[in-house]
């Protein structure tokens, strides 16, 4: 789950996390029958309602789960409790999946975003339904918060955080009060920093979706702040050269610019065109993979209406092909 666009402002789901495309996720990454040991990674373990499903679903799986934030460390110890060697946890950003050493997978999952645990806790500092210090690190016992990269970064890393990856078309102006507001604490609190950036980007044009004004640039900052994108880039290959012959990958995005990221690597992977300037020829280009569908799976009206943080939710899915 991620930032479909006004996350932070819906109500609160409460504290657990609901996993989203949960059966059309266990539909694709089912073990065949006769399977005597199905090994699946899941790249984002989260509040583990994905993981728990896939152990749940035939004694034949074993999940490899990683998380970048150690607070999902307890909700895996209760898994290792429940289901013993069939699950592992591994505290590190699925960028450096490489490095691990768990062996190959008949299936991987990723499930991009925040989960709802971060997003409710208060002091991670990713909402402004609180009035919190501005952390919005993943891993909060690494790098700088958000507070101080506000404080500190080269306008060019602000442009690309509000412009890039909040895709506020009023960026100009959050950059400008984001710089005039250094050392005066505004950006210290979350609610000061949303008070700040609603006023830069002023009222609401008409025809456009009313979302809180800061709901963009929150976003942006914490894409940036936690490289999010290239985690992306790089974790989507790093899993893919770990599946077994005829192994499922599958990625949900809840955002265009992951989206494309996901989309761009199953076109690469299935020898398609990766874009519209893509003119390479067939022969230039190598297939190892088939697209499950060449359309993401999207949730249904029911889905949205138990879970409305789902509603922005993309599934795409590539089949490995058997010789590689
Ligand atoms: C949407 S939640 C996953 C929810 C999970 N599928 C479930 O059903 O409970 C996303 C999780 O992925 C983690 N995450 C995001 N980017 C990551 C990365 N690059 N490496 C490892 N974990 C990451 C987040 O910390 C968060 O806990």
């Amino acid at each position: 789950m991620s930032f479909s666009t006004d996350d932070t402002v819906s109500p609160a789901t409460g504290s657990g996390h609901l996993p989203v495309l949960l059966r059309e996720t266990l539909d694709l990454l089912a073990p065949r029958a006769g399977c005597e040991q199905f090994t699946v990674l899941d790249g984002t373990f989260g509040g583990g309602g994905h993981t728990r499903a896939l152990l749940q679903l035939d004694p034949a799986v074993r999940v490899v789960a990683l998380d970048r934030d150690p607070a999902a460390r307890p909700r895996a110890e209760a898994l290792e409790a429940e289901f013993g060697d069939r699950f592992e946890f591994h505290h590190i950003n699925f960028s450096d999946l490489g490095e691990l050493d768990t062996g190959d997978f008949h299936g991987a999952l990723f499930d991009f975003g925040l989960s709802s645990f971060q997003l409710d806790t208060e002091e991670r500092g990713f909402s402004f339904r609180y009035d919190a210090p501005v952390d919005m690190r993943m891993d909060p016992e690494s790098g700088i918060s958000a507070a101080e990269f506000l404080e500190t970064a080269d306008e060019e890393a602000l442009v690309r955080a509000v412009r890039n990856y909040g895709e506020e078309s009023r960026w100009r102006r959050v950059v400008k009060a984001i710089l005039a507001a250094r050392g005066t604490g505004a950006l210290q609190r979350t609610q000061s920093l949303a008070a700040l950036i609603t006023e830069a980007v002023g009222p609401t044009p008409r025809g456009r979706k009313a979302v809180h004004p800061a709901t963009r640039t929150f976003q942006g900052i914490r894409v940036e702040l936690n490289d999010e994108l290239s985690a992306i880039e790089r974790g989507l290959p790093a899993a893919f050269d770990r599946l077994l012959p005829e192994g499922i990958l599958a990625a949900i995005s809840f955002h265009s610019l992951e989206d494309r990221i996901v989309k761009r690597f199953c076109r690469k992977m299935a020898g398609r065109p990766e874009h519209a300037r893509d003119n390479r020829t067939l022969d230039e280009r190598e297939v190892r993979a088939t697209m499950v569908s060449t359309r993401p799976i999207s949730p249904g009206e029911a889905e949205i209406a138990q879970n409305p943080r789902s509603r922005s939710a993309r599934l795409r899915a590539l089949r490995k092909l058997s010789q590689n």
